[in-house]
């Protein structure tokens, strides 16, 4: 019975507790303890449902000893955007944070899920917490390169395109090149739609707004949300607002991949942050190493863990590379996953064309480039 559920906060700000419990227990039972009783407490109280209100200090390490203590959900509710601090505790153990006021619908609708869930799946709710709650169902893909040119547009299209033909996976590809876009010449999309029309309803963004915004590239049906052709409009879009849209976009769509600029502003650092896999377009030239190099230090002078996340592709590889696959496998740490041969003679006419390089699923003849984001693509699939 769900009058036997429940639902601790732990706070130390007793005006937003109280605004959460006036909140919750028009769905669960609510108790209230602070920050520093709640691990003596937590065994008595026994709480299905845990939400920890950002404390001054220490909010990282008071979600993991509660975490270690009690397997509950945990959920963290903090005043303010601070990525660094968010990232952490669902590292240390939190299923999903808000930011208060600006997500409070966005948490009143997590909190009847979780009860829902609690309700009617008594068994193996615990261990389902990660297949259906960890922030959304999608998975965010970005593709990143330091060095421009690299073929991050190209790699992140085709691989979108063909994940679309060869699934039944709902994809949607966001070009965050806010200064000057660029996918749309890739698939010859005439459009005065972009991204930066959803900013009305950033705050309670759904499926079928990022549907109304989108184009559909006319071969996979590939869902895209285009950049601002304008440069001054494209500069009102802000760190908070890509945030909201990727967070949206995992709520909605299997697999969310992002086509990034080479250089790292804090929209691309938000971007990179919310990506599950960092796919990094690399060259076989001096230049290439030595701009990946860079990014590494630059990953690590902004705080990125990149751990498990970050891979490479090598693309463009072909006879007159300067630098062999094996060499770049002697000299980085980070894994590379998959080489894409360079085609310019096929390539470059069809994407004169805006014709994409596979059109249908299970196509027999395909360019090069192509056929590798094709294996590429269906190696993740099975
Ligand atoms: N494997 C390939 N075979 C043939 N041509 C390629 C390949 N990869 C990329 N190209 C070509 O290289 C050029 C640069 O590619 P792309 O625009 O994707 O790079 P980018 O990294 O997105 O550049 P930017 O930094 O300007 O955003 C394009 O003309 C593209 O068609
Ligand atoms: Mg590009």
């Amino acid at each position: 019975m769900l009058q036997e559920r429940k639902l601790l906060i732990v706070s130390d700000n007793s005006e937003l507790s109280d605004q959460i419990h006036f909140i919750s227990e028009q769905f669960i039972k609510v108790e209230t303890v602070n920050s520093h009783e709640v691990l003596k407490e937590l065994d008595r109280l026994a709480p299905d449902i845990i939400i920890i209100i950002k404390t001054d200090d220490s909010t990282v390490e008071l979600v993991q000893s509660i975490h270690a203590e009690n397997s509950s959900p945990i959920l963290l509710l903090t005043e303010s955007q601070d990525f660094i601090l968010l990232r952490d505790v669902i590292r240390a153990g939190a299923i999903d944070y808000f930011v208060i006021p600006d997500e409070i619908s966005l948490f009143e609708k997590r909190l009847q899920a979780i009860i829902k869930r609690l309700e009617t799946n008594e068994t193996d709710v615990k261990e389902g917490y990660n297949a259906s709650f960890k922030r959304g169902r999608g998975q965010v893909i970005s593709f990143y390169s330091a060095k421009g040119g690299s073929g991050k547009t190209f790699v992140a299209t085709s691989f979108a395109q063909t994940l679309k033909l060869e699934s039944t996976a709902q994809v949607l590809l966001i070009d965050l090149n806010l200064q000057f876009g660029g996918i749309e010449t890739y698939l010859s999309i005439e459009s005065t739609r972009s991204l930066i029309d959803l900013n009305p309803v950033i705050e309670e963004l759904n499926e079928s707004h990022i549907q109304n915004v989108s184009e559909k590239e006319s071969h996979s049906k590939l869902e895209i949300l285009l950049s601002p052709k304008d440069a001054e409009i494209a500069e009102s879009v802000t760190q908070g607002f890509v945030s909201k849209l990727i967070r949206a976009c995992r709520r909605s769509y299997d697999f969310i991949i992002l086509d990034l600029p080479s250089y790292v502003d804090d929209k691309t650092y938000i971007a990179l942050e919310e990506s599950d896999v960092i796919n990094y377009i690399l060259n076989l030239d001096t230049p290439s190493l030595r701009a990946f190099k860079d990014a590494e230090v630059l990953f690590q002078r902004l705080g990125i863990d990149v751990n498990e996340r970050l891979q490479i592709i090598v693309n463009k590889t072909g006879k007159e590379n300067e630098v062999t696959l094996k060499d770049i496998k002697d000299i980085v740490t980070v894994p590379v996953v998959t080489d894409i041969r360079y085609d310019k003679k096929t390539v470059q006419p069809m994407i004169n064309q805006g014709l994409p390089l596979q059109k249908k699923p299970n196509e027999k003849k395909l360019p090069h480039p192509a056929k590798d984001i094709r294996k590429w693509v269906l190696s993740k699939l099975s």
